[in-house]
């Protein structure tokens, strides 16, 4: 019996309106388009300024396309998960409230929170379901609104981070093409490095902890850079091993957009062609869990069937890891 694989079988993403351009930025901390287009490769980001307006709600315009795109009711639905690392409240979880505003009524869902690999994470997971037999229709999304944890006053993180949202549907297949293999890792003596102090049941919210903003993103941005080059290089290297593939193979290296340097380092650690690497970073910024579905949103019509992909990813925690697929269409 031929080997059934999850496939992602459609794509959406989702970007606020509002733009924050590096020139914005130098109007609000001392920073210039020079330091942020160097050290980052960053140009602008989108924000999510109307108020009332969560996580939820830009995950819910990528959940409509993927419905639309793919000709399934919401009733059809079995499942969603959604990484994030700004859910609308600590609980109930996002994708719970995802599910209830777009009608998924015979759905269930949760939230993984795995910062920056988040989207790795959960397609992983829901993969499992899927080739398990359990499940025919399961949605993954990567979704943040990271304006809502950022400290517009510190210019060594809100120059980088960008809201966004970003998904996709699997389906069962057993045509090869599918989710073929992950090597996820997590390592949590790198939790000092990028976090946010307060808010948790370690420190929760007290009129102390807001007055020391301990509310925002928190990151010790060299030690992450290092071990985010090394993380992302080596897992794609034991993937691609693991499946006697090389990285001639793939059509397609899909790295978290966390800054251009380590896009540039992991490429070249890698050997792969600058034109098969994909990139958003510049437009978007780091949208967390947002930017591998963000790439495979905008990179969608050059992408064919049977093409290999690597997706990669590092973030808060430390997590990190790469998967391996096969495109479905
Ligand atoms: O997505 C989750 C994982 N996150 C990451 O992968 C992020 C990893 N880290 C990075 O991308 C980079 O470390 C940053 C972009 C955060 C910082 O770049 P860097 O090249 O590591 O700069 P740095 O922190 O070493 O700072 C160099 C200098 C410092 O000044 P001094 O001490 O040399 O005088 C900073 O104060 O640049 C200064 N600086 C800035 N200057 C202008 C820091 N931020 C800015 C800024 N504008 N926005």
């Amino acid at each position: 019996m031929p080997k059934i694989l999850a496939a992602i079988t459609a794509v959406a993403g989702y970007v606020p309106e509002d733009i924050l351009t590096n020139a914005d930025l130098e109007k609000m901390v001392d920073t210039t388009d020079e330091w942020i287009t160097t050290r980052t490769g960053i140009k602008e980001r989108h924000i999510l300024k109307t108020p009332g307006k969560a996580t939820s709600d830009m995950a819910v315009e990528v959940v409509n396309q993927i419905l639309k795109k793919s000709g399934i009711l919401p009733e059809e639905l079995e499942m969603l998960i959604c990484a994030t690392v700004t859910p609308d409240t600590i609980f109930p979880d996002t994708a719970n409230t995802i599910l209830d505003k777009v009608g998924a009524k015979n759905a269930f869902g949760y939230d993984i929170n795995a910062a920056c690999s988040g989207f790795l994470y959960a397609l992983t997971t829901g993969a499992k379901f899927i080739e398990s037999g359990m499940y025919k229709k399961v949605i993954i999304i990567g979704a943040d609104k990271m304006s809502s944890i950022v400290d517009y006053t510190d210019r060594t993180t809100c120059i980088i981070f960008g809201d966004g949202a970003g998904g996709v549907l699997l389906e069962p297949t057993e045509d090869g093409t599918g989710i073929i293999d992950s090597v996820l890792r997590s390592d949590g003596s790198g939790r000092e490095y990028l976090h946010m102090k307060a808010g948790g049941s370690l420190r929760p919210a007290t009129s102390e902890t807001v007055s020391n903003k301990e509310h925002f993103v928190f990151q010790d941005g060299k030690p992450v850079f290092k071990a985010a080059v090394t993380g992302m290089a080596t897992t794609v290297k034991q993937v691609l091993q693991r499946n006697n593939l090389n990285i001639d193979d793939l059509a397609w290296l899909v790295p978290h957009q966390a800054n251009m340097r380590i896009i540039n380092a992991v490429g070249d650690m890698l050997d792969m062609p600058k034109d098969k690497v994909m990139v958003n970073i510049h437009k978007y910024g780091n949208t967390t869990a947002a930017t591998l579905p963000l790439c495979l949103w905008e990179y969608e019509p050059q992408l064919k069937k049977g093409d290999y992909l690597m997706l990669s990813a590092f973030g808060g925690g430390f997590t990190w890891g790469s998967t391996l697929l096969k495109w479905h269409y």
